[in-house]
């Protein structure tokens, strides 16, 4: 272990780079508020059994990946690796079921997962999702799945995937699993050792195995679609076709299942698929005994969840970042340690004005104050001298143009207004 180093799987976001986090969490936030969605911020850490109950016991995440410790009261606590659990718990603790209608959420933070680290995947990693609770109606769950879709197409991105498919309900799925176990009990010495655990606590689970071993035995295994009730079926007819009247183009995944147990009927993932192994940037799907699991009453959800440091790497790739600056407007140059206090409200003044200013700290040489103040990347300097200030006056170096300027004091920010290249006038 290095102390300078962070910790496996965690890494650091470095002011340039926040610049560009800042723009996409700016923009994901306006599109989500103008859909109708209201932030929710809730603790980074909940009781462990909110997740132990809600994402389920024999989930990846619940059996291997959280973040749990006993605080000094002797509680156990996770550090949230979803967003879905915690937000469900605060619409039942605010008793938002009692104001009538659905009510739709959003938020935006990190979460913390144990996995093993690689491109794309890390243990504190950031996503923003969304949850509509309330709505059991199919037009809920396009409507999510649409607004996905919009949110990346607003960023700029095409060319993505969604995958979709059903899980159907916890009654035509008990029919599934019988099938399922029937099916590769058989042939269980062929599986890989955590889906032979599977099959035996949790068979859908198998599904979404990667192993190649895995996957040829369930490519041979019945369809879940086979076994769906007449209400589930429909469902998933009525969200394709309304995904089909807006055009908004899908694949089916028969053995999408997704690694969560809560979901019931829809699920759904995004793939950009030049992100390598880790290319789901997105995931979600109806829950609809989700509350009533967590304590509430039985009220039915649909949400997902996009991992943002795999929104950010698809945004990078396809170059659709902007380029930030943060150089100064302003550099402003003391020559002597008598001046220090002259730039100092110089600063001060301009920064009161709204511009942004660098100031040179101690007076070096001329020259050396005019490289850093080059380094800067800002446009203009302004220094201070002993000539120019026992008139009141100071200079204003136009940085790329090499040109300078005596003004008064007193029009320092007036002139400094003025002088500035046009990009940098607001
Ligand atoms: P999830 O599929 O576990 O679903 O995660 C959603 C997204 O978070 C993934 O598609 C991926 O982009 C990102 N993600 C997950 N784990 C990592 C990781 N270790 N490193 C980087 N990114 C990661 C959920 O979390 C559900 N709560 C989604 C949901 C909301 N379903 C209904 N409502």
């Amino acid at each position: 272990m290095s102390l300078t180093v962070s910790p496996r799987g965690t890494y650091d976001i470095m002011p340039d780079q926040a610049l560009a986090w800042q723009w996409m969490e700016i923009n994901i936030r306006e599109i989500l508020v103008a859909y109708g969605y209201g932030e929710i911020r809730t603790p980074i850490f909940e009781h462990t059994e909110l997740f132990l109950r809600g994402i389920g016991e024999t989930t990846d995440i619940v059996e291997k990946e959280m973040y749990s410790f006993t605080d000094k009261g002797g509680r156990s606590l996770t550090l949230r690796p979803e967003g879905t659990a915690p937000v469900v718990r605060a619409y039942i603790q605010h008793k938002l079921h009692g104001q009538g209608g659905s009510t739709k959420l959003f938020y935006l933070g990190p979460m913390f997962r144990q996995e093993r680290p690689q491109a794309g995947r890390f243990r504190q990693f950031h996503q923003f999702g969304v949850e509509l609770i309330g709505e059991d109606s199919p037009v809920a769950d396009a409507e999510v799945i649409v607004l996905a879709h919009e949110l990346y197409r607003q960023l700029g991105l095409t060319g993505l995937e969604i995958y979709l498919n059903t899980v159907g309900c916890p009654v035509c799925r008990q029919e599934y699993k019988k099938a399922l176990i029937t099916s590769l009990k058989n042939s269980s010495d062929q599986l890989c050792p955590s889906c032979r655990l599977r099959l035996e606590k949790n068979p859908l689970r198998v599904l979404d195995c990667k192993e190649a071993s895995c996957q040829a035995l369930t490519a041979q295994a019945p369809s879940l679609h086979d076994f769906l009730c007449q209400d589930c079926r429909d469902h998933f007819q009525q969200v394709r076709k309304l995904l089909d009247q807006v055009q908004v183009k899908y694949k089916i995944q028969p053995k999408l299942v997704r690694g969560l147990d809560y979901y019931t009927r829809t699920v759904f993932e995004v793939i950009n698929h030049d992100l390598g192994a880790q290319n789901a940037i997105c995931g979600g799907g109806r829950y609809d005994g989700l509350v009533e699991e967590c304590g509430g009453p039985s009220v039915p959800g649909v949400g997902f969840a996009s991992g943002m440091e795999r929104l950010f790497m698809t945004l990078e790739q396809k170059g659709l970042l902007p380029a930030f600056s943060r150089a100064p407007q302003v550099y402003i140059i003391p020559l002597s340690a008598e001046l220090t206090t002259v730039s100092f409200e110089a600063a001060f003044i301009l920064r009161q004005k709204g511009f942004k200013v660098e100031l040179g700290y101690a007076p070096k040489s001329l020259k050396a104050q005019l490289k850093a103040a080059n380094k800067s990347g800002a446009p203009l300097a302004v220094i201070i001298g002993e000539d120019e200030w026992q008139d009141r006056q100071v200079t204003i170096r136009q940085m790329y143009e090499g040109n300078q300027l005596r003004v008064d004091w007193a029009d320092l920010a007036v002139q400094v207004a003025q002088l500035l290249p046009p990009a940098e006038q607001d």
